[in-house]
């Protein structure tokens, strides 16, 4: 046996594979062993039970979790923490009362990010993404969905999604990647010229080449519509890139409406929805992604989700880690947040950070709870009352030792 945790005050596990996203009630749920162990080999959770039934054994290693919670990594479905530079100087013209959408239509924005990342080189992308991959491991994340979009030409949608792969490659994150070409429309060319780049070049070449599992357009006014976010998703899922869409972030965009029709694997925001979208959402299997994190960046309203819950709906907690709306990929803080904007309790807030965010991923078979069989990537508290203590000392990072694919990191 590779590790042993013992004397754990309370193991968040789950003595079953999920076959689908927790909701509803189920979503308030979380299973605590009290005074637990858990058992690691070869980078998989072995077993675990109570220290009163802890078996002989002689581990390689041993960690004490005496006062200390011991939880399932994060599963953050969705990100854009390949990006070069950063935009503070965007976030004081806010402060000043320039909206997002001003912003961007002033050259700012994504198009601002845009710039310096043609200008940065594979190599230093890299870098200045690896710190940040450090960064969100030691803040608890262990799985990470990855989003291109800054590039907007093929050469640099490729760059940034072959970084994004060489971070799988030599990080202990598990990495997924998005194709967003469709992020904004760059000013070097016409709407329709860059759709046709989109459709004809970028899709078949991110296809062929294996850079992305899915596809995901940014719907909103002022940037592509419905129709057009249609067609960019049924093009990728000809080319076998399965559809997420930035849904209704800053109006009733279509987007939901957009991704169900697509059966898409999630839609994400939902800032703006109402009673239509719900209903949409109702009549499909496609998960609702919050991002907290952007709504209190951008001072929107957040999305309403006690309504998704109490409509049955399952939602994913996700941090949208990027340099305009969410400079931060804080897990801890986005529950925070989840609890203190949303309402969602403490365990909704943990279920929607773990196993939905690895069903938004499609990562659920392997990562998200804590069960025999499955990846080990889990964390440590430092000691705390409560697991409710977690988002209630916000900005604290209460973390101390991360296990990823059954390592100490
Ligand atoms: O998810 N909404 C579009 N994309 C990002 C923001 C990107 C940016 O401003 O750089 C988001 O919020
Ligand atoms: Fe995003």
């Amino acid at each position: 046996m590779d590790l042993l945790i013992e004397n754990i005050k309370g193991l968040v596990k789950s003595d079953h594979a999920h076959n689908s996203p927790v909701t509803s009630f189920d979503l308030g749920r979380l299973d605590v062993l009290e005074n637990a162990y858990v058992i690691i080999d070869q980078g998989l959770i072995h077993s675990y039970g109570s220290m009163t039934e802890l078996p002989e054994l002689r581990p390689k290693q041993t960690i004490d979790a005496h006062e200390r919670f011991v939880l399932p990594s994060f599963v953050d479905s969705h990100s854009h923490i390949v990006f070069a530079g950063s935009r503070e100087s965007e976030f004081v013209d806010k402060i000043k009362g320039l909206s997002y959408a001003e912003i961007a239509k002033k050259g700012g924005g994504i198009l601002n990010s845009a710039k310096l990342l043609r200008q940065t080189s594979a190599e230093e992308l890299y870098d200045q993404a690896l710190a940040r991959v450090y960064e969100v491991i030691s803040q608890g994340t262990g799985a990470l969905e990855i989003k291109s979009g800054y590039g907007l030409r093929l050469k640099d949608e490729l760059k940034m999604l072959r970084v994004a792969q060489k971070l799988n490659a030599t990080t202990p994150l598990t990495i997924k990647t998005t194709f967003l070409g469709a992020h904004a429309f760059p000013l070097d060319k016409s709407r329709d010229a860059y759709i046709e780049e989109i459709l004809q070049e970028m899709i078949p070449q991110v296809a062929q080449e294996g850079l992305a599992e899915y596809c995901d357009v940014f719907c909103e006014h002022g940037f592509f519509t419905q129709e057009e976010s249609e067609r960019v998703l049924n093009e990728g899922l000809r080319y076998g890139l399965k559809p997420k869409v930035h849904a209704n972030q800053l109006n009733l965009s279509g987007g939901v409406q957009a991704g169900v029709n697509v059966n898409a694997v999630s839609v994400d925001h939902l800032e703006c929805i109402g009673e239509d979208e719900i209903n949409c959402l109702q009549q499909s299997s496609t998960i609702a992604t919050l991002l907290p994190g952007a709504a209190f960046f951008l001072n929107l309203p957040f999305p309403p989700a006690r309504n998704l819950i109490e409509a049955k709906l399952p939602i994913a907690l996700a941090s949208d880690y990027n340099p305009g709306s969410a400079p931060s990929g804080n897990m801890g803080l986005i529950l925070s947040l989840a609890c203190i904007k949303m309402r969602m309790s403490p365990m909704e807030s943990l279920n929607a950070a773990t196993i939905n965010g690895a069903f938004a991923m499609e990562v659920n078979d392997t990562l998200g709870t804590i069960t025999p069989g499955k990846v080990a990537n889990l964390f440590v508290t430092k000691p705390i009352p409560s697991i409710n203590y977690l988002p209630y000392a916000f900005g604290t990072n209460l973390i101390s030792t991360t296990i990823l694919n059954g390592q100490v990191v």
